[in-house]
């Protein structure tokens, strides 16, 4: 009798044919590369736990956003560091705050270049936390009008997309409702919408110098252990208008980026985070793993997992490997 064993390895005998083969294309066309701007002029300095990436002043940003479009990258998203932090975060408002002028000058200077705006106190307050404080507490409808305003000034200035991160309830569609009232209907709003409280954002908080100056954010980003409540988060964000959805941390979240694809029929962002980024950082200087195997492996598993949209600090060294 004949018999036949099943042999897949045969699609897998050389570069080609796998090429033929291969189920999930990684592009450029993917990637969003993230830049922290900072006040003041020729001001590049290292962000110690993320090696490669920096706080700039906008002359340097600029510099960054023209090398992102050179290398294909479709859009840039922008947080501020600010030079004044108080308890109502003025500064993530001010029409001439960091990302404001980031925005303007990105406009002008990179046209054609998609500039998405993170929106969101943490990085703004004195105390580190999301929201308006009273009593330790985080307030969630007094949050809301300094949300607004704040994605009404980015928007203002010029950004092609404003992304709220704050994790406050009736957040978006608060911001579309100040947005339309302003002529600005035709602005997106992509929102973190299942944002969980995670130990991923440590490098992040050094970066952004956001660390919450006491508790810390379990109260409004999820908990890891829910999948439900993910798909719960999501449908609230596309019944208030949200156009683009996002999941984040990616790595440890594939099973939800896998929910929210096959569940709703908005395009999927999933944000790399910083721990993500600096682990394999780390294990590379190390020795331990290759990081450019490990990088790649890494984004297209958050593509294969159904992201359409990848948030990442390794855009810019991912372009250049795609372009080979
Ligand atoms: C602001 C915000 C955070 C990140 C993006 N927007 C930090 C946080 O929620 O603590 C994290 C990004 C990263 O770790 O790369 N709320």
């Amino acid at each position: 009798m004949s018999y036949s064993i099943s042999r897949p390895r045969r699609l897998r005998a050389n570069e080609n044919i796998r090429r033929m083969v291969r189920e999930t294309r990684l592009s450029v066309d993917d990637l969003v590369h993230p830049m922290f701007v900072t006040f003041g002029k020729g001001v590049k300095k290292k962000i110690e736990s993320m090696p490669g990436c920096f706080q700039q002043s906008l002359d340097n940003i600029v510099k960054e956003a023209k090398e992102a479009q050179r290398l294909g990258i479709p859009a840039v998203l922008l947080f501020g560091i600010p030079k004044h932090k108080d308890a109502r975060a003025s500064e993530a408002y001010n029409s001439k705050g960091v990302v404001q002028q980031a925005v303007r000058a990105i406009k002008e200077k990179v046209p054609g270049l998609l500039v998405i705006t993170d929106v969101c106190l943490c990085e703004y307050t004195d105390h580190g936390h999301c929201g308006v404080i009273k009593d330790g507490k985080v307030l969630n409808d007094p949050t809301l009008e300094l949300l607004g305003k704040e994605a009404l000034s980015h928007a203002q200035a010029g950004a092609d997309i404003v992304a709220p991160s704050d994790m406050m309830d009736g957040r978006v569609g608060f911001i579309r409702d100040v947005l339309d009232s302003h002529g600005l209907e035709e602005t997106p709003i992509m929102s973190y919408a299942a944002k969980y409280a995670s130990g991923f954002y440590g490098p992040f908080r050094e970066a952004a110098e956001s660390v919450p100056q006491f508790g810390d954010r379990k109260s409004y980003q999820m908990d890891c252990a829910n999948r439900i409540e993910a798909l719960k988060e999501v449908s609230l964000d596309i019944e208030e208008g949200a156009d683009i959805v996002m999941v984040k941390p990616a790595m440890t979240y594939l099973d939800i980026i896998s929910d929210i694809k096959s569940t709703f029929d908005l395009p999927v962002a999933a944000y790399n985070v910083s721990g993500e980024y600096s682990m394999v950082k780390a294990a590379a200087k190390l020795g331990w793993i290759d990081g450019d195997k490990v990088m790649m492996e890494i984004l297209t598993s958050i593509k294969r997992a159904g992201a359409d949209i990848i948030i990442t600090y390794h855009a810019m060294e991912a372009a250049k490997i795609l372009a080979k």
